[in-house]
């Protein structure tokens, strides 16, 4: 199906001095800053609105012409949670007793981690992201996606930094592979799992990987060329 470009004036614009945009910009550094991929949670359930209205803001996120090739599944039922804690650990068991290879084990020592994730049980939700190899049009076509991998990803990133400033926590977490996800979601064949979501409230005893504070200083990670 063709879609005729159709033009409409940009719904909003923010008129800031270029002081404010300065303010604003360090307010969301340190904001931002804030946020830890937590690995201990508590059961304190957290209301569907909060999380409905994240899902919104990660759809705003921009997409390879604008398919939004994303699906968030996102189970708070306890049983569900279970199925995905006993598959994601049996991929996990494998995964730690050296399928990973020695550099990628050596380098997961500093953040303490080990085939046990009672976190997918405890924690409220768990978003399972699923990336759209392809979808389908209006008339049940299929249809390509463009930049699939970096769309999502995008769109994830909007959705964390979303949970964050709702005062969640969350855990990237990647048990490799996924499949087990469509088989327990009964997400369709042209999805492929992309990352599992943990989210919910830190416990109050919650610990991070001190090696997880320390981030490259901007000298590191950018260059101007002015
Ligand atoms: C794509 C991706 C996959 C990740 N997978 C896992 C994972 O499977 N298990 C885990 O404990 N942490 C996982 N992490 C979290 C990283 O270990 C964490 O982001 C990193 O150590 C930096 O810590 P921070 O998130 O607290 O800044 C993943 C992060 C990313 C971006």
């Amino acid at each position: 199906m063709d879609y005729e470009y159709d033009p409409v004036p940009l719904p909003y614009r923010q008129a800031l001095s270029d002081a404010e945009s300065l303010q604003r910009a360090e307010n969301f550094y340190r904001h931002i800053r804030t946020r830890h991929s937590v690995r201990h949670f508590t059961d304190r359930p957290v209301d569907r609105a909060v999380i409905e209205a994240c899902l919104l803001a990660a759809g705003t996120a921009p997409s390879g012409a604008n398919h939004q090739p994303w699906h968030f599944a996102c189970v708070s039922s306890s049983a569900k949670k279970r199925e995905i804690r006993e598959a994601a650990e049996a991929e996990e068991r494998e995964f730690y007793a050296g399928k990973a290879g020695d550099e990628w084990l050596s380098d997961l020592k500093k953040m303490g981690t080990d085939a046990q994730k009672p976190f997918l049980e405890t924690a409220p939700w768990l978003i399972a992201i699923f990336a759209e190899r392809y979808g389908f049009d209006d008339a049940g076509e299929r249809r390509k996606n463009y930049y699939m991998p970096e769309s999502v990803g995008i769109a994830t990133g909007f959705l964390i930094a979303a949970l964050h400033e709702a005062g969640l926590a969350t855990l990237t977490h990647t048990p490799n592979p996924m499949k087990f996800l469509n088989e327990i979601l009964g997400r369709p064949t042209n999805e492929r799992p992309y990352i599992l979501l943990v989210v919910g409230h830190p416990s109050e005893d919650a610990m991070i990987p001190g090696a997880a504070t320390v981030k490259k200083p901007l000298e590191q990670i950018a260059s101007f060329i002015e």
